[in-house]
């Protein structure tokens, strides 16, 4: 008798439950009036004296392990219980993690400035809300300038002298004001300009500026940089300069890429000439200098200015230049695998 309650000892300590009903079961077997245990006590009056000791231990001993057994399983069953309450099922496979992706104006700004990175140009970042002076009149454009209608200007409230900067060449003068040559710089940001927005051109969009600006800097060292970027950039090292007009730089260039005519989509993108047009650059005029304080007799320089947007649509073959700022989830989805 004795032998047969110890192996239900070992029993009661190695059961385990996944469900209140096994529990439930179990206390029955056990503990309940009809149980095994009562059967045990019953038994006590017929157990010899001498063993009487023994076995009363023996059987309480089954008794309080069956009602920790009992209290045990349940409250950890009901713990389980409340954090499946909270959690859901703690054993379902876990969600997907979304990927994001970068915005299509992002990717090409890190990847122009990364290549200049290599050729020693740092970033130089200015305000989106310019003054007269940094926007125009530092730049070579006097006030009733006639090129300063080049650039349709948002002026902010009714200041004549605040506006929403029209290019990133604001933050050429505001570099040179404030670091001495010499100066490698790369400056990115959105600038502003009142244009009616359509497929081709918003009102807002995105430039990067580059300044270089030192003793003997000359001509051919702005056509080999450019040279290096096309490369870099496009994986085409045919460009063309064409002279062009910008009032802060002397002389100035338009400066061309040769995109190639294999397909039918290069015929459109370059309206059939094979040439597509990605900048504007000069060597930065005395005046401009002479107005951020460095002296034009010992130093030069080069300048250069181009459009991400359009960059962007060009490597992405994106139609629609509005596409980059409506946030459709559907379009930016597509730049995943790009970094
Ligand atoms: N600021 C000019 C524009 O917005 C672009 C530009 C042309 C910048 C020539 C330059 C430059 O630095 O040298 O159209």
């Amino acid at each position: 008798m004795l032998n047969k309650i110890k192996e239900h000892i070992a029993e009661v300590e190695a059961f385990t439950a996944t469900s209140k009903d096994e529990i439930e079961q179990f206390r029955i077997k056990y503990l309940s009036k009809k149980g095994l245990l009562n059967d045990f006590f019953a038994e006590f009056k017929n157990v010899p004296n001498e063993q009487k000791k023994e076995y009363g231990q023996t059987i309480n001993k089954l008794k309080t392990a069956a009602q920790e057994k009992v209290d045990t399983l349940k409250a950890t069953l009901e713990a389980e219980e409340e954090i499946k309450g909270v959690y859901g099922d703690l054993s379902r496979p876990g969600e997907p993690i979304e990927l994001g992706s970068r915005h299509p104006i992002s990717i090409v700004k890190n990847k122009i400035t990364e290549i200049f990175s290599r050729i020693g140009f740092n970033v130089s970042e200015g305000p989106e809300i310019e003054d007269d002076w940094h926007n125009f009149t530092a730049l070579n454009l006097p006030e009733h300038h006639p090129a300063r209608d080049m650039q349709d200007t948002f002026f902010v409230q009714t200041d004549p002298d605040i506006m929403l900067r029209t290019h990133t060449s604001t933050v050429q003068v505001r570099y040179m004001e404030n670091n001495k040559p010499p100066i490698r710089t790369i400056s990115p940001g959105r600038v502003y300009r009142n244009e009616a927005i359509s497929a081709r051109s918003h009102c807002f969009f995105h430039q990067v500026e580059g300044l270089y600006v030192d003793k003997g800097v000359s001509f051919a060292d702005l056509k080999q940089t450019l040279q290096y970027f096309t490369t870099e950039l496009f994986g085409k090292s045919k460009i063309r300069l064409r002279p062009s007009y910008f009032p802060f730089t002397e002389p100035s260039a338009e400066v061309d890429v040769y995109w190639g005519l294999e397909t039918e989509t290069d015929y459109k993108m370059t309206k059939g000439t094979g040439w597509l047009e990605i900048m504007g650059c000069g060597m930065v005029d005395p005046n401009v200098l002479k107005n951020c304080g460095i002296d034009p007799e010992v130093y030069s320089g080069f300048a250069f200015g181009m459009g991400i947007d359009r960059i962007a649509l060009l490597l992405h073959q994106i139609p629609d230049i509005r596409m980059l700022s409506e946030n459709d989830m559907r379009f930016l989805q597509q730049f995943k695998s790009v970094l």
